[in-house]
């Protein structure tokens, strides 16, 4: 059963998670690449219905230990009858707790057919200079054993074999954090250039003569912090610096990828 035709499916706002999935599907290899970027509310097919003969890799980050609650509703368009599936979560290099677990209930549910998993590292979204957090990363080598995990997927593939494999993680999940109603907010360095708008997966900005963003829409992905060419937008919530500064201290070791297939 050689690979035909991928898609990629993800919802990544610091695009760590798309960049693995993007090397996974080097190593596989296949004829034709579909993207289904769901991490922008307007680019969210209504439906995507998934062929038996097709090969699904899905990846989103993990927050908190688990898919984010808008992941989780975006992947709601994803339909199969067993088409094979891995899915994919990039963490922050502290840990991944029943992320993996829950993205393969997940697809499990929307009927596809689970055969390996992976979870591998990415710059953590609350990153900054003063509180760095795995800087970098996917690096080269993280890169290189996503490829290398994508020529076992499509090697496991042709030979036939969809069985499932075992993933760590609990059921019931670790319950999710209750939301606060904050965001990062823009300082006088602002050109109001509007690529917080564009990027902000939850249309939580709205730039005119001022940056205005809705504290309850925000889900602190940090996208609208990273991609501001000015260094004008900052998360200064007192809680997530608190937690910035704990990470930073005690999650500096590397973690390397796991994949299971
Ligand atoms: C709200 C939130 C919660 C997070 N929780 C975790 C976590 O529990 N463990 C971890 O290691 N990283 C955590 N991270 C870091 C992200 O998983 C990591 O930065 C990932 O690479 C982001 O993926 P993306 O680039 O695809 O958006 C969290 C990030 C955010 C924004």
């Amino acid at each position: 059963m050689p690979c035909k035709n991928l898609k990629i499916v993800c919802f990544s706002p610091t695009r760590t998670t798309r960049r693995i999935l993007d090397a996974i599907a080097e190593g596989i290899g296949a004829e034709q690449l579909e993207v289904i970027d769901v991490t922008r509310s307007d680019r969210v097919p209504e439906s995507c219905e998934c062929a038996g003969d097709d090969l699904v890799i899905i990846g989103a980050p993990v927050y908190s230990g688990r898919i984010p609650l808008t992941a989780v509703e975006r992947f709601k368009v994803l339909k199969s009858c067993g088409t094979p599936v891995v899915p994919v979560v990039v963490y922050g290099n502290r840990a991944y707790e029943d992320a993996l677990v829950e993205l393969t209930d997940l697809a499990s549910e929307a009927g596809f057919k689970p055969f390996g998993g992976a979870a591998f590292i990415g710059e953590h979204s609350f990153s900054t200079e003063k509180t760095p957090i795995a800087v970098s990363r996917p690096d080269k080598d993280d890169l290189g054993k996503a490829r290398e995990f994508g020529r076992f997927i499509a090697a496991k593939l042709a030979a036939g074999d969809i069985s499932g494999v075992d993933i760590p993680g609990d059921r019931p999940y670790k319950e999710r954090s209750p939301k606060a109603s904050a965001s990062p907010i823009s300082n006088d360095d602002c050109q109001l250039c509007g690529a917080c708008e564009r990027v902000c997966p939850t249309a939580a900005i709205a730039v005119g003569s001022l940056v205005e963003t809705d504290p309850d829409k925000c889900i602190f992905c940090c996208a609208c912090v990273k991609v501001c060419a000015f260094d004008a937008r900052k998360l200064e919530v007192p809680r997530l610096l608190e937690v910035s500064q704990w990470l930073a201290d005690n999650f500096s070791e590397c973690r390397e990828p796991e994949t299971f297939i």
